[in-house]
């Protein structure tokens, strides 16, 4: 493994210094998958195309037959130390579509971190089985960590971040990524499109993520809207200033929802929450069937799930609705990734349509 991780000849200290950008520049080559800056768009539109093909492969029986070669000498460990549905799910799916073994902890308790073991001891016990680690964790960097130790061992697997803290959610960013590309196919991909943010973009980690991930389009225009307490982070204000993306703040959905190509909803993370402090997202960043006379007629409804009220049920089954599509998304983007990851996203090209 080629890991530029390796290269650094300080300490994880003088990593965790490193702006984002230095990260994601550090990251880009290597084998894990942490941070949604490490990406370029050339390499989103590589495995949005892989994604695609994937898909096309699985509808028959020859073709599932056929994907699940391409992995089945490995196995990955799915490490999910806070609650996970779909990405969980997701990546399992992915991997059995690409013939991967999986082994999983889905709660640190029933590790032998109950039994006082070092996260770092716990990790390279993964690492003795697997040939890649998934892993979900409630404290932010601590995927990166994961890398960074595993870099330093003489066995480094890659990692994919599944979500970290309230920090970062690049595979989820990805999938995102992959339902704009699909649902603008026909009025000029992402480019020049603008992307409305509503809910707790405070600490959405799905938001901060598919935020940066826009940056590498052209003329995106970005609208954040929360009530000011829950308003996206400056951290992301600043690199959102660094690349000349436009971007407005405000509190009204209504105000710009003629304006959106896509919306993206979000719930109330009040699983962060402070002793004491009561976060709320009133019925005014919620949307219901009369917004959509407000809409664009080409404009879509995202949200990475789960939703508590912000969607109003009755929307499920417009045209408009595609978190369900979003979703199944995931499954095909994080098959296309673990394919690349392993450096065997050419085998696709093996396939003979018969
Ligand atoms: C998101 C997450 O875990 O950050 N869920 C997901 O992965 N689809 C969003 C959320 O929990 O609100």
């Amino acid at each position: 493994m080629n890991s530029k991780l390796k290269k650094i000849p300080t300490n994880w200290k003088a990593y965790e210094e490193l702006s984002v950008i230095e990260k994601g520049n550090l990251l880009s080559e290597s084998p894990h998958t942490l941070l949604a800056q490490q990406f370029n768009r050339s390499y989103l539109e590589k495995l949005c195309a892989l994604s695609t093909k994937i898909r096309h492969i699985s509808k028959t029986i020859e073709g599932n037959t056929f994907l699940k070669t391409l992995l089945k000498d490995k196995r990955a460990m799915l490490y999910f130390a806070q609650p996970s549905s779909r990405t969980y799910l997701s990546f399992n799916a992915a991997c059995q579509i690409l013939g991967l073994d999986t082994m999983d902890v889905r709660d640190s308790k029933t590790s032998s971190e109950i039994k006082g073991e070092s996260p770092e001891d716990t990790i390279r016990t993964f690492s003795s089985y697997a040939d890649l680690i998934i892993m979900r964790h409630p404290t932010m960097g601590f995927a990166e960590k994961t890398a960074w130790i595993l870099s330093k061992s003489n066995r480094e697997i890659p990692v994919l971040n599944a979500g970290s803290g309230a920090d970062q959610h690049p595979t989820q960013a990805l999938l995102d990524i992959y339902t704009l590309e699909r649902s603008f196919e026909n009025q000029g991909g992402i480019d020049g499109k603008t992307i409305l943010f509503v809910g707790d973009l405070k600490r959405g980690r799905t938001v901060r993520s598919l935020a940066w991930l826009l940056t590498l389009y052209n003329n995106i225009k970005l609208y954040f809207v929360a009530p000011n307490e829950l308003q996206i982070s400056n951290d992301i204000l600043v690199l959102l200033e660094e690349t000349n993306t436009e971007y407005i703040l405000g509190n009204s959905l209504t105000e710009y929802l003629n304006k959106a190509d896509a919306i993206y909803m979000t719930r109330l993370q009040d699983e962060w929450d402070q002793e004491g402090e009561k976060s709320n997202l009133e019925e005014s960043f919620q949307i219901n069937k009369n917004h959509l006379k407000i809409m664009k007629n080409h404009s879509v409804i995202m949200h990475p799930l789960p939703r508590r009220n912000e969607i109003s049920i009755e929307l499920d089954n417009e045209p408009q609705a595609i978190y369900w599509r979003q979703m199944r998304n995931g499954m095909w983007i994080r098959a296309a990734l673990i394919l690349s990851t392993f450096g065997r996203d050419s085998l696709i090209n093996h396939w003979k349509e018969k």
